[in-house]
């Protein structure tokens, strides 16, 4: 039997991309996908786990003969800080219970991490690569942990794994779910479906934000990138495009001029979105392994509007 690839977390933002883009390049076959929840479509191996079931996860790893592991499995930064110690058992026991999985199998493993593994002390105008963390949400806790845990595993065990800093994505095909960055992607759905979205943080609010494409292109490069050269692979930076909601309405609204945007700031995202950077230096993803983001700002809501649209169609 063929080595396959396990995406745990499938259904959830960066699985729904994810997943088709490696059947694509590896044949359906080889790319098993899993998450708690019943499968959305048959295009491919699925299987109901729960990731913080160890025992079961090793055994799906050592009868399919598992050899890569994305463990994009996660609560995100808003949903996250309602239910902390939720968040806790998933974000950081499931890492802890698959890295455990990738040792003993002897998998590559793939963990995001994100602009939320920095705090209100981090320099935010670019974050560099090595800097202060301190995050304040138990979600960036649980990444700054998972950075550290990957780097430990790889030092320690000689696990071969790796990872992003990912800016708040953007993708017309799952939504993200309980984020600070959702903003960015419903203000899409809103400008096409009644043109009108109240967003949740304020006008001037900058954030750096990923087009999908981008998103699921570094995971990709970087998984396939020559080990030796790799000098921060549990957490590398990398910038899609910095924007504020004001400047992504106006985008909207040059493509969609009955488009409008309110403002009715939630506090609570709020306070997270100002703790986190406004930009990243990638320069070292640059350097290690060749980074570089093809979308911008204009590029994106392109890509976002057409894609919705044919959604629709
Ligand atoms: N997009 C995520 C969030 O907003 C950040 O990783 O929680």
């Amino acid at each position: 039997m063929e080595q396959q690839i396990l995406v745990i977390g499938a259904l959830g933002q960066i699985g729904s991309d994810l997943v088709p883009a490696l059947r694509r390049l590896y044949g359906a076959s080889r790319v098993i996908a899993s998450d708690v929840k019943p499968a959305r479509d048959d295009e491919g191996p699925y299987v109901m786990q729960d990731c913080t079931d160890g025992a079961s996860l090793a055994e799906l790893v050592r009868r399919s003969r598992v050899k890569v592991i994305y463990h994009l499995a996660a609560m995100l930064s808003a949903t996250a800080e309602k239910d902390p110690q939720q968040a806790w058992r998933l974000n950081v026991d499931g890492l802890y219970t698959v890295l455990e999985v990738a040792r003993i199998h002897q998998c590559q493993i793939f963990v995001p991490s994100s602009i939320a593994a920095f705090g209100p002390e981090t320099p935010r105008d670019p974050t560099p690569q090595i800097t202060i963390q301190r995050p304040t949400t138990i979600y960036g806790i649980s990444k700054v942990i998972g950075e550290l845990l990957c780097a430990y595993y790889a030092t320690r065990y000689n696990v071969d794994a790796r990872g992003l800093r990912f800016p708040g994505l953007i993708s017309a095909t799952a939504p993200p779910g309980g984020g600070t960055t959702d903003y960015a992607v419903e203000i899409f759905h809103a400008a096409l479906e009644t043109g009108a979205y109240t967003c949740y943080l304020r006008p001037d609010t900058r954030l750096p934000l990923m087009y999908m494409a981008d998103g699921i292109r570094a995971i990709l490069e970087l998984m396939a990138a020559d080990r030796s050269r790799l000098r921060y692979a549990s957490a590398y930076n990398i910038q899609g495009f910095s924007a504020t909601p004001a400047e992504l309405a106006a985008a909207i609204a040059r493509r969609i001029p009955h488009a409008q945007i309110t403002y009715d700031i939630q506090p609570d995202r709020q306070a997270i979105a100002d703790s986190w950077p406004r930009a990243l230096d990638d320069s070292a993803a640059r350097e290690d392994w060749g980074w570089r983001p093809q979308y911008d700002l204009e590029a994106t809501v392109d890509e976002m509007l057409n894609a919705i649209r044919c959604q629709h169609t």
